[in-house]
Order: structure tokens, then C-alpha cells, then sequence
């Protein structure tokens, strides 16, 4: 063979090389996409579904008809709207809100990591029982409140 055959066999095995590694590499990132975006779409069906097994129900403004409880009661349009409470108490919009996790709850005098968080949302907001840390559903919740804080700035809560 003459030697520049030689050198574009090589070439082209580089090349192929390369697209194969290319490929693997696009592969690995859509493989990771479908299963978050599988968990965001069940934490956001939780948000807005579960009851946690309570069986408490509210009435909100100007409507006729009792709700169950859950955080999509309170935290109206999954989260990204501000609301009101019925004693007036300002429900905050859960943008970015998980990027100020870990922080202190003075209360509890305990940093509060935000599976913490959701726990007390769960037993004090819904009147439910939290499922265990790390549980599958506790993970889905925490990945769609995450995707409320896509690039939003973490950090600052840390001194
Ligand atoms: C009964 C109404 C109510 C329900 C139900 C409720 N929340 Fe909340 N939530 C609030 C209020 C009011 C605050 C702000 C004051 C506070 O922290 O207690 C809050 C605060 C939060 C915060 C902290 C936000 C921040 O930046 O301070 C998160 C996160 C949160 N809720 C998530 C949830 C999730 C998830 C659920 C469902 C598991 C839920 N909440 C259920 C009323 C509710």
C-alpha cells in the first residue's frame, strides 16, 4: 500500500474514532434527560395531587367548593405565583427558592436541607405524613422544586 494510502486509512479511522466518541458522549446526555425530566413531571404531579394521606380540604377565595390540601393548594400555578394565605400570610413563589437550601431554620434552631423543608411542608402544610428521606417520592419533589431554581445563584445562605 503507498504510504499516503496508509495515512488517510488512518485518518479515517481517527475520524470514526472521534464521531463514535462524540456520539456516546450526545447519548449519555440524552440518557440523563429523560429520566430527570420523568422526575420532574412526577414531583410536579405530586405538587399539585398528593395528599400525603391527609384528608384535610380548604376553600379558596371565591370559590364554592372545597380542595383537597396539597402544596399546589397553597402554592398556587406549581408553585410560581405568589399567594395569600386566609389569615393573610404571604404565601412566597417557590422560584429559586430551592437554591437557599441547606439554610437555618431559626425555629428549629437546625439547617434545614430542603428534603427537611418538604417534610415540614408535608406534616405542617398539608396535614400529611412525610414519605421517608431519599424516599422515591421525596426525590421527585426535590427535583421539580430544583427545576423552579434552574440557574438561579446557590451559595447564599452559606456565610
Ligand atoms: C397551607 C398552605 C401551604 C401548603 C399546603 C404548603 N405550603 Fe409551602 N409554604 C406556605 C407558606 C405560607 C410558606 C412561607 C412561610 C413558611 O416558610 O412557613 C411556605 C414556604 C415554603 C417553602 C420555602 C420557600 C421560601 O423561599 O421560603 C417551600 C420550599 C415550600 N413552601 C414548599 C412546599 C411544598 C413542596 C409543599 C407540599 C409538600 C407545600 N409547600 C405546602 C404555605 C403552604
Amino acid at each position: 500500500m503507498p504510504d499516503h494510502t496508509w495515512r488517510l486509512t488512518l485518518l479515517a479511522a481517527a475520524s470514526l474514532a472521534l464521531t463514535m466518541a462524540h456520539a456516546a458522549s450526545t447519548t449519555a446526555m440524552t440518557a440523563a434527560e429523560g429520566p430527570m425530566a420523568a422526575a420532574v413531571a412526577r414531583g410536579g404531579q405530586l405538587f399539585d395531587h398528593a395528599r400525603f394521606g391527609s384528608t384535610l380540604t380548604w376553600v379558596p377565595d371565591m370559590a364554592f367548593h372545597a380542595k383537597p390540601m396539597t402544596c399546589g393548594a397553597c402554592h398556587t400555578n406549581g408553585g410560581k405565583t405568589i399567594g395569600t394565605m386566609p389569615n393573610g400570610k404571604q404565601i412566597p413563589s417557590l422560584i429559586g427558592a430551592a437554591a437557599d437550601f441547606p439554610r437555618y431554620n431559626a425555629k428549629k434552631h437546625a439547617v434545614f436541607t430542603l428534603q427537611r423543608q418538604l417534610a415540614h411542608c408535608i406534616r405542617a402544610g398539608i396535614g400529611g405524613k412525610a414519605p421517608a428521606y431519599e424516599s422515591p417520592a421525596m426525590i421527585d419533589l426535590e427535583v421539580y422544586l430544583i427545576s423552579l431554581s434552574k440557574t438561579a445563584p446557590i451559595g447564599r445562605n452559606v456565610p
